[in-house]
C-alpha cells in the first residue's frame, strides 16, 4: 500500500504548520452565512481524527439561527434566574494553582484589555462574557457531545476531532471559537436539540467568517517555550 504520509512535500508541510500556528479563537464574526456544503466538508475531513480502537465517539449538532436564538435565550434566562450551572464534567479545577492560575489570569487580562475593559468593570466584563451565550454572533454554532458511558480516553479522542474541525474550518476561510461556556447548562442544550440524556455535552463552538476589524479579534494569546513542557530523554 502506498504510504500517503511520505507524499507530503515541504510546501504542504509549511501550509499545515501555518494553519496550526495561525489558528486562534475568534469572538466576532461577519454577518455572512456559511454554506451547508462547507460545514459538511469540514466534518468529513475532521472525522478522520484518530480514536482508541476507532471508536469515533464524537457527535455534533450543527445549529443555525433559529435554534441558536432559543438556546441563547434559555441559557441567559437560567443565568439571570441564578439557576446554578450543572455541567456534565468539571473542565477546570475548583482551586486554581500555579502555573495554571497565572496563565488563566493572563488569558483574561489579554481579552479584556483588547476590548478596553478594566478588571474592576464587572458589568462590562459580564456583557463581554455573555457574548458567549450568543455564540459571538457567529452564523453557525456546533455542539459536541458523546455517550456518557464512555471513559476519559474518548474525551481525548473528542479533543482531536474538535481540533480537526477548527483546523479544517480554516482551510475554507472560516474561523472558530471553542466554547466551554455552552456546556454550563447541558440540560438546556439537550432539551432544545433533542439530545438523549445519556449524552454528555462537551463544549460548543462558534464558526464563521471573522470580523478582523473588531478589536476582540486583534490580540493573540502567548505560549510557553517548548522546553517549558518538554523533557528530552536522548
Ligand atoms: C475546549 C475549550 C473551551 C473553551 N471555552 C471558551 C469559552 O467558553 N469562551 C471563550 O471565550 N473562549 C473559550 N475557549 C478559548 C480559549 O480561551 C483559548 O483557546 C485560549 O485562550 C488560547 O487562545 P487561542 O485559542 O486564541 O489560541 C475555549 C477553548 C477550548 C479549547
Amino acid at each position: 500500500m502506498k504510504n500517503k504520509g511520505a507524499d507530503i512535500n515541504q510546501d504542504q508541510e509549511n501550509e499545515l504548520i501555518a494553519i496550526i500556528r495561525d489558528r486562534r479563537s475568534v469572538r466576532s464574526f461577519l454577518d455572512k452565512d456559511v454554506p451547508h456544503e462547507t460545514v459538511f466538508r469540514v466534518l468529513e475531513a475532521a472525522r478522520m481524527a484518530p480514536s482508541g480502537v476507532n471508536t469515533q465517539p464524537w457527535h455534533v449538532a450543527v445549529i443555525g439561527k433559529k435554534h441558536r436564538r432559543i438556546i441563547s435565550e434559555a441559557i441567559i434566562q437560567a443565568r439571570e434566574s441564578q439557576i446554578p450551572e450543572n455541567p456534565d464534567y468539571h473542565y477546570y479545577p475548583e482551586e486554581w494553582f500555579e502555573p495554571y492560575k497565572s496563565r488563566r489570569k493572563a488569558c483574561g487580562l489579554a481579552l479584556y484589555s483588547a476590548v478596553n475593559i478594566q478588571i474592576h468593570e464587572t458589568e462590562k466584563r459580564k456583557v463581554q462574557w455573555y457574548k458567549n451565550y450568543y455564540f459571538f454572533n457567529a452564523p453557525l454554532a456546533l455542539i459536541f457531545y458523546l455517550d456518557s458511558r464512555l471513559c476519559k480516553g474518548s474525551w481525548v479522542d473528542m479533543g482531536m476531532f474538535i481540533q480537526n474541525v477548527m483546523l479544517g474550518a480554516r482551510c475554507f476561510g472560516l474561523e472558530t471559537c471553542p466554547q466551554a461556556a455552552l456546556a454550563e447548562y447541558p440540560d438546556i442544550i439537550r432539551e432544545h436539540l433533542q439530545i438523549a440524556n445519556t449524552m454528555h455535552i462537551v463544549c460548543g463552538m462558534a464558526m464563521g467568517y471573522a470580523d478582523w476589524s473588531d478589536p476582540v479579534n486583534q490580540y493573540r494569546t502567548t505560549r510557553e517555550k517548548v522546553d517549558t513542557f518538554t523533557v528530552w530523554h536522548d
